[in-house]
Formats: C-alpha cells, sequence, structure tokens
C-alpha cells in the first residue's frame, strides 16, 4: 500500500497530509498506525514528532483503529443551535457508543468535527463521504439502520 501511494507524490514536506490522507482512507480500519508514519518519516525524510503533530492537529486523523463507517457530527454553534447535542444523544443511543469509541461490530465510529461549510441545513453529520443535514433525531435512526441492513 505505501509505495503505491508513495508513487502518487514527490517526497517533500508540501505532500505530507495528502500522504497521510491517503494511507488513512486505504487502511481497512481507517487510522494512521505507528508503522504507517514511521514510513511516511523515512519517505519524507520529517521526523516522526513532527508527522505527529500534524496528525494530532487535525481531528481528520485517526491514530486508533476506526470502524468502517466514520461519523462525524457536527458540533459548531450553528449546527448546536439547531439541536447537534439531540442527535448526539440519539446517536450514542442507538449505537451504544460515545464520541470517539468504535461500536463492538467495528461497524461505526462516532466522531466530532467543526463546521462543515453547510451550516444552511443544520445540524449536520458526515458518514464517510456522504453529508446528511437537517438532521432530526427520527431521521437519524432511519440512516442508521439503513447502513446497518446494507453491512
Ligand atoms: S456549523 Fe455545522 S455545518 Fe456549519
Amino acid at each position: 500500500m505505501y509505495e503505491k501511494i508513495f508513487a502518487k507524490y514527490e517526497p517533500t514536506k508540501d505532500n505530507l497530509i495528502y500522504i497521510l490522507h491517503d494511507i488513512q482512507d486505504e487502511h481497512p480500519q481507517h487510522y494512521l498506525s505507528e508503522d504507517a508514519v514511521q514510513r511516511v518519516s523515512e519517505y519524507l525524510n520529517v521526523p516522526v514528532n513532527h508527522i505527529y503533530g500534524v496528525i494530532t492537529f487535525y481531528t481528520m486523523y485517526s491514530t486508533k483503529p476506526r470502524g468502517n463507517n466514520i461519523i462525524r457530527l457536527c458540533e459548531s454553534p450553528p449546527c448546536y443551535l439547531k439541536g447537534s447535542d439531540n442527535i448526539y444523544k440519539k446517536l450514542k443511543t442507538v449505537l451504544g457508543v460515545k464520541a470517539g469509541e468504535t461500536t463492538a461490530d467495528g461497524l461505526f465510529t462516532l466522531e466530532f468535527c467543526a463546521c462543515l461549510g453547510v451550516c444552511g441545513n443544520a445540524p449536520v453529520m458526515m458518514i464517510n463521504d456522504d453529508v446528511y443535514g437537517n438532521l432530526t433525531e427520527e431521521s437519524v435512526v432511519t440512516i442508521i439502520e439503513k447502513i446497518r441492513g446494507g453491512k
């Protein structure tokens, strides 16, 4: 996997976030392992500590294995004012996990994120690359059940 991704990018520091993004996307558990960080460090000749600094700065990166479907619930003020805390409570109930955790079946990881840029549809969440807006406690259940049914 690493060689295929490295082949797409020149070994310059400017490409760090793109390489990390691709590796995380390709990993079946959607995270950046210690091995991945080490390999990127060697390829770009960038210290491991610098890479971990980047990983912890951006919420989109994870150093923990995650589920097949990553739910990112927006917690910025416009979504909060439209009831994202109720959506979060419903997600916790339906999934049986809280933010930062993965369901026992490995199907979902629940996370918070900052504004997704579609505040007009607040409250909003993303599941993998799909955006879901105007969420209600009912629609959240339907969305999760639909994904569960299609596993
Ligand atoms: S504040 Fe939630 S999408 Fe902008």
